[in-house]
């Protein structure tokens, strides 16, 4: 039966395990189910709180390099149950662009609003309500599951947290990537409380409780004069309210990937095109809720987005046009959602794909977009930027629907890549332009520009919040000397 999508009543009422053990093996370990998240936030069942001396200690003795290889060799090893992407873009199969996600999306909850922090990956709240139902964490419940196999074999060795950014930076480097450094220290919460104020999705009142009250809705909408009227309303771009949330809304915790659709009467509009979504606008949003609440500077930004972007790919390459799910919103019974018990993963009726590749592989959708953004998306590579700035570009709609863009030449060497509207917002801002050109012209630049920013986003969190404070009180750190 599928349960967290159909909103807190049905939660409640859900019981556990419901994803089966010889489907998934570790599933069950990288997501706390809906229910016991909400009965900890009452109070009314205990959880065991994470010993952090105990594990500070601990640390002393991790063997860091059986981890790296732990984490490397499950990269590379396919599962049935949730095969990894590679084949269909003609790499080797690898999960290294899903963990690297991963390890993004747990730690970009990073705020700096008012001079205070909020958020990041420390406490590993993605495994818990309200962070695992947004809809920008789609299918990341998967991830988890297989890191599952890696936390199972070193138990309270490595924390989630640890374990989550830790496996990111792996696979980064693993795939021929760059990395420096990578600390550890980081402690689990026992809930997701401390996360509701940077966003509760799908939710409003919770059932009266105060633990569920959600801030999701704009205090102000703003579109652009030149935007469609019929476009999606978002949050005030000023921040007159300094919002711990992204630009967009609550569930797209960063920026809205489709980007601003403009008007017919506005200039550069063509009735020809297939969508009109504005990449000079979108960078504006990119700016907007990097810059002003994650504390990025413009060319941390570009160096994050374009290593983010060299590896793996987005899913949408199946139309719902027509099927129950296309009425389904993401929070409810539906491809977006992830944790779907009893369906397992994906509509996995027929809908996309049959078979044992149903819902699974190329015919997952998570944020409805398709394709890989470069040549070899399992292995580290350069033509992020190099592609963006020597092709044109043109709209077209993913198999899923959504507004994304291919290059105009068919016979160009990256016909096969996608690019989305936030990703050409950084060669249609002029700030974003000239880095994303320094970076074509100069790899090792952007090598270790991307390093550095990664390093600070997966070492700063609310009570770490500089990003060389786990190195500082904890001083269990490596420098990957033991990769070849
Ligand atoms: C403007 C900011 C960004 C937007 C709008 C954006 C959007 C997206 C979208 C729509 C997907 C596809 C998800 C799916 O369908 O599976 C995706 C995937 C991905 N993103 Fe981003 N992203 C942004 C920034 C970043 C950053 C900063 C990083 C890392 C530093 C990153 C790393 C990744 C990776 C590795 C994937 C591939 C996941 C996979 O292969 O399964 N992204 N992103
Ligand atoms: C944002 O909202 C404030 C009021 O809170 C308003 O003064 C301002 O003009 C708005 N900004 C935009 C760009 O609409
Ligand atoms: C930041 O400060 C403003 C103005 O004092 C306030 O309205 C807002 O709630 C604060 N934001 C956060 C996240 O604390
Ligand atoms: C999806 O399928 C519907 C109905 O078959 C069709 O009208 C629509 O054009 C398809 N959309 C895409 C993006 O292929």
């Amino acid at each position: 039966m599928a349960l967290r999508g159909m909103g807190v009543l049905l939660i409640l009422w859900v019981t556990e395990g419901s994803m089966r053990d010889d489907d998934f093996p570790f599933y069950d370990l990288g997501t706390i189910p809906a229910w016991r998240d909400l009965r900890s936030l009452r109070g009314t069942q205990s959880q065991d709180q994470f010993d952090k001396e105990k594990y500070h200690k601990q640390l002393k003795e991790l063997d860091v390099q059986s981890l790296y290889e732990s984490i490397s060799r499950l990269m590379k090893d396919s599962k049935a149950f949730w095969p990894a992407d590679g084949p269909q873009d003609g790499d080797v199969a690898s999960y290294a662009g899903l963990f690297e996600r991963l390890a993004w999306h747990c730690s970009g909850t990073f705020r700096l609003v008012n001079g205070t922090a909020a958020g990041g990956c420390e406490g590993a709240r993605q495994r818990h309500w309200p962070e695992n139902e947004w809809r920008d964490n789609s299918n990341l419940d998967k991830a988890r599951g297989l890191l599952g196999q890696v936390k199972h074999e070193f138990g309270s060795q490595i924390s989630w947290s640890d374990l989550l950014t830790f496996a990111g930076t792996t696979a980064i480097k693993a795939s021929g990537g760059p990395a420096k450094k990578f600390c550890f220290g980081r402690v689990d919460d026992v809930n997701g409380k401390r996360s509701i104020p940077l966003g509760v999705e799908g939710v409003k009142e919770c059932l009266g409780n105060k633990f569920c009250k959600s801030d999701f809705e704009c205090p102000v909408a703003f579109r652009w004069p030149e935007q469609d009227e019929a476009d999606h309303a978002r949050c005030n771009l000023t921040q007159p309210h300094h919002r711990l949330q992204a630009s967009h809304s609550v569930g797209l915790i960063y920026v809205y990937p489709e980007g601003p659709e403009l008007k017919s009467s506005a200039k550069g509009y063509s009735a020809k095109q297939v969508h009109n979504r504005s990449p000079r606008f979108s960078a504006l949003e990119v700016r907007d809720t990097f810059k002003e609440r994650m504390g990025w500077t413009d060319r941390e930004t570009v160096a994050l987005i374009g290593g983010g972007h060299t590896m793996g790919r987005t899913h949408g390459n199946c139309n719902l046009t027509g099927t129950k799910w296309a009425s389904h919103p993401y929070n409810e019974v539906g491809p977006f959602f992830e944790a779907q018990a009893g369906a397992l993963r994906g509509p996995t009726d027929g809908t996309c794909g049959t078979g044992a590749s149903a819902g699974l592989a190329q015919n997952t959708v998570s944020s409805g977009f398709e394709g890989p953004w470069t040549r070899t998306p399992s292995q580290w590579n350069y033509d992020f930027f190099d592609a963006m700035l020597t092709e044109e570009w043109e709209p077209v709609k993913s198999p899923f629907g959504a507004d994304q863009w291919r290059t105009k030449s068919r016979h160009s060497t990256y016909a096969s890549t996608m690019r989305l509207t936030a990703d050409l917002s950084l060669v249609n801002d002029e700030t974003y332009a000239a880095i994303a050109r320094e970076y074509a012209a100069d790899h090792a630049k952007f090598d270790s520009d991307f390093a550095d920013a990664w390093y600070k986003l997966v070492h700063r969190s609310e009570d770490n919040p500089n990003e060389n404070d786990l190195e500082s009180k904890f001083g269990v750190c490596t420098r990957f000397e033991f990769v070849k």
